[in-house]
């Protein structure tokens, strides 16, 4: 089985979010399944020119607005899977990721020069396995493609889903000089007023898949469905939900190297360490007998932020610390800092992408991690605080609710703690509950040792994707 992996983020070349974790974790775990999974992503700026191999694919032939350009791309093992890395600097030499107004065409571009990859190495993977929007381009190009040319006549493809919320939306305008300007693609674009890069990969798309069960429902229904339930129910024979596992060569608190002291399920007392380094690191007085309740996320609605902000000074005056890492939209940026300001002793704060250290220790060195999302197509930080003995506080939706098992005081089993509603009121009185156990340490160990004991790995996921690109290989 070879499948093409095509991503706009993944560990440890680029990243904005949990996209690049799963993208840096499973070609490797695929790799175990004896699948021949290659990565393929554009070679961004910020991306250590160190992790690359020092060989390069040159001089392939890309067709683009009526002319030809010859592209390079970089070669690396650094994800312990082959990745092939798109180096044009006109699209991908910029600081950020994402957030450019021709971001459509950047990632148009990728799909055009990925696909025009494989036919230059004569690589014809069974399965192109796309992921959210960028992909988009991609599903629609090799659906068209299948139809003359017979190198992608036998390849398949997959869409996977790991947040409908973004779509890829540009102006329709732009259709016809990216190479999608006939019938049915048009169509395909077109929703609303918009043209929108998702919905035409999820039409064209062979198979799709999220990354959980439950959020594989949610996407079907109107509320959660972002303006696609109804097309997403319509492909709903071709629809699964895989949960996201985690890749435990990084986030194990017995090896981590990031953090102040190492610990196991068996033997915890590292993780004082952690916590007094964490009080630290963000100025705070080194009381470990105070909880930390902690968050680390992108800084937009889907995380929540809304009901952390109303309910943050009740979490102060539990007498806990309140510890956010986070970077995104300026009026959660704003609260955060007003927040600190105000609890300059009880509040640490760090705005902006941190890179991977910072999340580690506050994994490590917290007792809580809030993720009292909006929604969550899986959510990985939930997983990783369960490993570091850092108990989730979490809203049951998608992933989230998969993952997380609300703990239970006469059979002492659960993980976590898991309310419902979306509201603030909801939240605090499971902050409150936690607080509670917190303070009873036989139960609070319980519920640490029953996170660390899951496991989340990625080997099973991985089977579950085997088995899905064997499906979608026999379409
Ligand atoms: P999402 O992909 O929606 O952002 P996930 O929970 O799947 O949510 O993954 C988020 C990932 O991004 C985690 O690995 C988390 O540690 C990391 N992360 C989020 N925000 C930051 C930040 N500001 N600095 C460092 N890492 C961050
Ligand atoms: C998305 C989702 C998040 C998920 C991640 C990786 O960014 O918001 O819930 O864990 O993708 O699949």
């Amino acid at each position: 089985m070879r499948v093409a992996i095509l991503t706009s983020e993944a560990v440890p070349f680029a990243k904005t979010g949990g996209l690049a974790d799963v993208s840096g974790a499973l070609p490797k775990a695929l790799t175990e399944q004896d699948v021949d999974a290659r990565l393929i992503l554009p070679l961004y700026d910020q991306i250590d020119r160190g992790f690359l191999n020092g060989d390069s694919i040159e001089d392939i032939r890309v067709e683009w607005r009526g002319q030809v350009h010859h592209v390079r791309f970089a070669l690396s093992d650094a994800a312990g899977a082959p990745a092939y890395l798109l180096e044009t600097p006109e699209f991908f030499a910029r600081p950020n990721i994402y957030g450019y107004k021709d971001d459509h065409i950047r990632f148009a571009y990728f799909s055009r020069a990925a696909l025009a990859l494989l036919k230059h190495l004569d690589w014809q993977p069974d399965v192109v396995n796309g992921n959210d929007w960028p992909s988009g381009f991609a599903m629609q190009e090799l659906r068209a493609r299948r139809r003359y040319d017979p190198f992608f006549q036998p390849i398949r493809t997959v869409l996977s889903l790991h947040n409908v919320g973004y779509q890829g939306f540009f102006d329709p305008g732009d259709l016809w000089w990216l190479g999608f300007g006939e019938r049915p693609e048009v169509d395909d674009f077109m929703l609303e007023r918009s043209a929108s890069a998702l919905k035409a990969g999820i039409i064209a798309a062979d198979a799709l898949s999220t990354v959980s069960p439950r959020y594989s429902r949610e996407i079907q229904t109107r509320d959660q469905g972002h303006g696609l339930d109804w097309l997403l129910r319509s492909r709903a024979d071709r629809l699964v939900g895989i949960a996201n596992g985690v890749d435990y060569t990084i986030w194990n608190p017995e090896t981590d190297p990031d953090i102040a002291a190492n610990f196991s399920v068996d033997d915890l007392s590292g993780k004082r360490e952690c916590k007094i380094d964490l009080l630290r690191r963000f100025g705070l007085p080194q009381d470990a007998e105070r909880p930390i309740i902690a968050v680390i996320s992108r800084l937009v609605k889907q995380k929540g932020y809304d009901l952390i902000r109303q309910i943050a000074p009740a979490i102060v005056q539990t007498g806990s610390f309140f510890i956010a890492l986070g970077a995104g939209a300026s009026e959660y940026e704003d609260f955060l800092q007003q927040l600190h300001e105000r609890y300059p002793r009880e509040v640490g704060i760090y705005k902006g992408y941190a890179g991977e250290p910072l999340a580690h220790q506050i994994e490590a060195g917290a007792d809580m991690f809030l993720m009292p999302s909006l929604y969550e197509p899986c959510g990985l930080n939930q997983m990783y605080s369960m490993r570091y003995g850092t108990v989730p506080i979490v809203r049951a939706t998608g992933g989230l609710d998969d993952t997380v098992e609300q703990f239970n005081p006469s059979t002492g089993t659960g993980t976590g703690f898991k309310f419902g509603p979306y509201e603030a009121g909801a939240l605090l009185e499971k902050i409150r509950e936690a607080l509670y156990f917190y303070g009873r340490p036989d139960d609070w160990k319980k519920i640490q040792r029953n996170g660390m004991l899951v496991d989340n790995s990625w080997e099973a996921a991985a089977k579950k994707y085997a088995e899905l690109y064997r499906e979608v290989a026999q379409l």
